[in-house]
């Protein structure tokens, strides 16, 4: 199963969790990686829209990496989002490019899977803190996979990154073998 990983993380210096899992996945067989901040920095307008696009082709499925920041996408990956997904090629009347893949959105937060629940501080499950890549990928036509949430992650300890790579990993190569 052909995939494409595309990570966003706005402070690469900062990042633990998220750096550790694209290294995991970065050498598994048939992933290609792709991350925005180290192509392209923060520069929301500067995507080589035409090459983000040729990373689809062939592609079974799409795994979006990036940390939670105030209850949200990363600034870049919803500029590319914006800039990427467009009329004619992921949505319109031939815009089908995307039609039929799987998303998966792997996230990593701060808070406690507490905190995500309808009884915590946020009264939000992490599944509707998503909702706007759930809505754009069915919007699109794509598959939405239930998404891989890393809680508690902020200052992680080698242990608990380690076990979630490893949880990644195997969610990735099962898909692989099937
Ligand atoms: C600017 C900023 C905003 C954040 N907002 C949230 C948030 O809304 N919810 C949450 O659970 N964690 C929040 N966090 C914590 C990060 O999600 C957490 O530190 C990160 O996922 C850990 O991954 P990393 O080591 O790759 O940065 C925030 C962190 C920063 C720096």
């Amino acid at each position: 199963m052909k995939t494409l990983v595309i990570v966003s993380h706005p402070y690469p210096e900062q990042s633990k969790a998220i750096k550790t899992l694209e290294a995991a996945v970065k050498d598994l067989p048939q992933v290609t990686v792709r991350n925005l901040e180290s192509l392209y920095g923060s520069n929301t307008s500067g995507f080589d829209v035409a090459a983000e696009q040729a990373a689809y082709e062939g592609v079974d499925r799409v795994v979006y990496m990036f940390p939670v920041h105030w209850f949200n996408l990363t600034p870049m990956l919803k500029a590319y989002l914006n800039e990427v997904w467009t009329y004619g090629w992921a949505f319109g009347p031939n815009g089908k490019a995307l039609q039929g893949k799987e998303m998966l959105v792997v996230t990593t937060t701060g808070a406690s899977e507490f905190t995500y629940s309808a009884a915590g501080l946020v009264q939000s499950t992490i599944e509707e803190v998503l909702t706007p890549m759930k809505a754009s990928a069915l919007y699109v036509g794509m598959q939405y996979g239930s998404p891989l949430a890393m809680y508690e992650a902020m200052n992680a300890s080698d242990e608990q990154v380690s076990q979630f790579r490893q949880r990644l990993s195997e969610h990735l190569s099962t898909a692989i073998a099937a």
